[in-house]
């Protein structure tokens, strides 16, 4: 299986113990299932989506934040539940956002966009949405549901944005930052919240703006390993958010010490070989060092959001992921 980052979160798993493995191992079944059982036309961009692997980063914040392991143990049932259904909107953002930016590979293999066309995988995408819905129907009453349903709401306003800026080189950093807010940051603030509340643990506030200034990190690293990463290792392939026009924090630094690019005609480019000549040349200003240290800034902050709020097995715990989320990228 062509798992691109087989598991870069194992060490997290291995400090979190057999309670969160067991919970990981169980999202993945119940993911396996809810992806075979509604037939062949729904199911099989979700379930290859599912087997090429991904990091399920955001269960592992559902199960880590909901107190898996020192928690109370009969909630673990509604962990299961809220942790596949981030998941599960997760990778129907993900299919949705292939059709969005045109992407031709995700997780080292083809996009339901690429393999099926632009019908099947919107309809790839509101299957995976509908599903993670349901997942939630009997916990209702703790605001789970309207949790995961504000992300998904910001999750659209950051891809509308993300379209309204596309080509403009004359967005600003802040301007980026709000955007990945919506669009990435939303998500993980919302997994962490959802294990707080699914777990009984009562962390929520803290939980919530430790998982946004995560997810924020998250994503400027993202769009440097779209400028610098090995596709081998990211499964996905370099340039594509200058081939669609999106103008991210690396080319917004870069822009600022190199008058080429700031001149730069992000319609101009046709090809994969001239997107990938600007990453180089982003790269050559330092520009994704910068990105990276603002990154850092953004994961130091997440970490301080844990001081004294959370149990010393919790706080340790995410304090872990957080520097892996870092480490993965230098
Ligand atoms: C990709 O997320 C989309 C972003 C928010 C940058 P991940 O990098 O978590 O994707 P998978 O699930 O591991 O494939
Ligand atoms: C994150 O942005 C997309 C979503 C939150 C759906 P990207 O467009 O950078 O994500 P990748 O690089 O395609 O995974
Ligand atoms: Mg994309
Ligand atoms: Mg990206």
């Amino acid at each position: 299986v062509s798992t691109v980052e087989a598991t870069p979160f194992e060490q997290v798993m291995v400090a979190g113990g057999p309670g969160v493995r067991a919970l990981m191992d169980d999202v993945e079944r119940l993911l396996e299932r809810i992806a075979s059982g509604y037939g062949p036309e729904l199911g099989d961009g979700a379930g290859a989506t599912l087997a090429a692997g991904g990091k399920r980063l955001r269960p592992l914040l559902v199960f880590i934040c909901g107190g898996v392991g020192t928690g109370d143990p009969a909630s673990r049932g509604a962990l299961l539940h809220a942790g596949a259904a981030v998941e599960l909107v997760h990778m129907a953002s993900l299919v949705h956002d292939d059709v969005v930016d045109n992407a031709s590979l995700r997780r080292g293999r083809p996009t339901v966009y690429a393999a099926s066309g632009r019908a099947p995988a919107t309809a790839t995408g509101d299957f995976l949405f509908s599903r993670a819905f349901a997942l939630l129907e009997g916990d209702a009453r703790t605001g789970q549901v309207r949790t995961l349903a504000d992300a998904c709401l910001a999750l659209a306003r950051g891809e509308l944005a993300q379209r309204a800026d596309a080509f403009d080189m004359g967005i600003d950093a802040d301007r980026y930052l709000h955007r990945c807010e919506l669009k990435t940051a939303s998500l993980f603030a919302a997994a962490c919240r959802l294990g707080a509340l699914a777990g009984g643990t009562g962390d929520e506030e803290a939980l919530q703006l430790f998982g946004r200034r995560v997810g924020l990190a998250f994503q400027l690293l993202d769009d440097v390993l779209d400028v610098a990463g090995d596709p081998a290792r990211t499964g996905k392939q370099r340039g594509s958010d200058l081939l669609d026009g999106t103008v991210t924090l690396p080319l917004i630094l870069a822009a600022r010490s190199d008058p080429e690019l700031a001149k730069l005609d992000l319609h101009s480019l046709q090809s994969r070989e001239e997107a990938e000549a600007i990453c180089n040349r982003i790269a050559a200003t330092g520009a994704l060092s910068e990105t990276r240290r603002r990154a850092d800034e953004l994961v130091n902050a997440a970490k301080d959001e844990l001081d004294g709020a959370l149990p010393k097995e919790t706080a340790a715990l995410l304090n872990l992921v957080a520097d892996r989320v870092i480490d993965r990228y230098s």
